[in-house]
């Protein structure tokens, strides 16, 4: 196990009815509040009328800024951020998913700077200053709401990176399971696929002597396998949907990833395939992953076929550690083929016409991943594998 430093300041308001503090706690840092928000789903499902209700009876101030897209754009964050400027904002509150927290982890960055915002997503500079925030949730997927992680799209330059400051930690996080009920089925499905995503990618590390964590990975993902299964089907189970809440903001909150980094390959693969496609970061992954795996499986069969027995329940007797894993990755597969993941990039009309313009942006900063380092030309291999 790695040495590590751990802190998390992100407080947790979950259950039902947790909005009615949204007011008190945007209060501690001012009064004049920014509500961000998506392309309109909050309008629909009732959350847009009780963050307004619980803000004016609060007595705060409020502006607006709609229509964050997911994958998130450069510009969207700049626009707002000049709001910030202009109506001197004192707080901001992302209410949607991960795209919108990840643009308001930008504006609020961006509030408090004189250059182009991108120089942040870059490393060009580093913020030093930024906007207080805090979240209301409304999907389950990225875990967002309680890490220092965002990641933007430059739109003109088909550029896709994540970044991250201490800056970045949502001052609080308010997770009401209801308010996912509306999600539909396909993003509810890219939200267990995400969230098992950065398990893997967490599982597949470059330290030794993790038996702690490799369990509190593999229970959490025969968790979710579990429970995915049913909310797709049954989306107003507030119990489901609180399960699959809780296991979002666990993929990737730190908890699963002390002692080593992780992998992160595939979400860079992934990252440079939505940049040129502009596709739903989870349906890439869906492709992806299983196909990562095995172009990788050589590296530690023994560590493949430990997930396959203890997350996907194949029974090793008889099988060598080489096949245990392979039925494993095939369980994964049809795990998500059965609640309607896409499987091939076909799925989405991509041909093999940009593949080396892919590996080039997830290659653009040299070998990819740390459990298994990829080349340009090993990705090239894995998205032609996903074709
Ligand atoms: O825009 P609206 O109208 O709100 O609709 C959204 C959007 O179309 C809709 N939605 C959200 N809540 C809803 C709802 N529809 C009905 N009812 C609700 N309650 O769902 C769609 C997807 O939303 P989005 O925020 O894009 O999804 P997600 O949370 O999966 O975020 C994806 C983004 O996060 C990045 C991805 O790359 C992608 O850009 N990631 C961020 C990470 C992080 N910050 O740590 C890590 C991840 O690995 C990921 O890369
Ligand atoms: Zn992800």
């Amino acid at each position: 196990m790695d040495n590590f430093v751990f802190q998390n300041p992100v407080k947790l308001l979950f259950g039902k009815g947790q909005v009615s503090h949204l007011a008190t706690e945007l209060k501690k840092y001012g009064n004049k509040v920014l509500v961000v928000y998506g392309g309109g789903s909050i309008k629909n499902n009732g959350v847009y009328d009780d963050v307004m209700e619980v803000l004016k009876e609060g007595g705060m101030t409020i502006h607006e800024f709609g229509g964050v897209e997911p994958n998130p754009r450069l510009s969207t964050a700049i626009a707002a951020a000049e709001l910030c400027k202009r109506a001197e904002i004192d707080v901001i509150v992302a209410v949607g998913g991960g795209s919108v927290i990840d643009c308001t982890k930008l504006i609020a960055c961006a509030a408090k700077y004189d250059g182009n915002p991108w120089d942040f997503v870059v490393r060009k500079a580093v913020p030093q200053e930024a906007l207080p925030f805090g979240t209301v949730l409304t999907i389950s997927a990225t875990s967002s709401e309680m890490n220092a992680g965002s990641v933007i799209t430059n739109e003109e330059t088909q550029e896709k990176y994540g970044w991250g400051t201490p800056l970045n930690y949502p001052k609080f996080s308010i997770l009401d399971p209801s308010y996912t009920m509306s999600v539909p089925r396909d993003q509810t499905v890219n939200g267990i696929v995400d969230t098992m995503s950065h398990i893997f990618e967490e599982y597949f590390n470059e330290s030794s002597n993790t038996p702690f964590q490799d369990e509190m990975c593999e229970s959490a993902l025969r968790t979710i396998i579990r429970t995915g299964a049913k909310v797709v089907d049954h989306p107003d189970d507030y119990e489901l949907r609180a399960t699959m809440m809780l296991a979002g903001v666990w993929g990737l909150n730190g908890f699963l990833r002390m002692g080593y980094a992780g992998d992160w390959g595939t979400h860079d693969i992934e990252h440079a395939v939505s940049a040129v496609y502009d596709i739903p970061h989870a349906g890439g992954l869906a492709i992806l992953f299983p196909e990562w795996m095995k172009y990788t499986m050589h590296l530690n069969p023994k560590r493949y076929a430990q997930l396959a027995v203890n997350a996907f329940g194949v029974d090793p007797t008889g099988k060598s550690d080489e096949e245990t894993a392979l039925e494993g990755i095939r369980k994964l597969e049809e795990f998500w083929a059965s609640i309607g993941a896409p499987q091939r990039l076909a799925d989405y009309d991509i041909d093999d016409s940009k593949i080396d313009l892919m590996a080039e942006k997830a290659a653009v900063n040299g070998p990819l991943g740390n459990f298994a380092k990829l080349s340009q030309q090993d990705v090239v291999q894995i998205l032609t594998n996903s074709l």
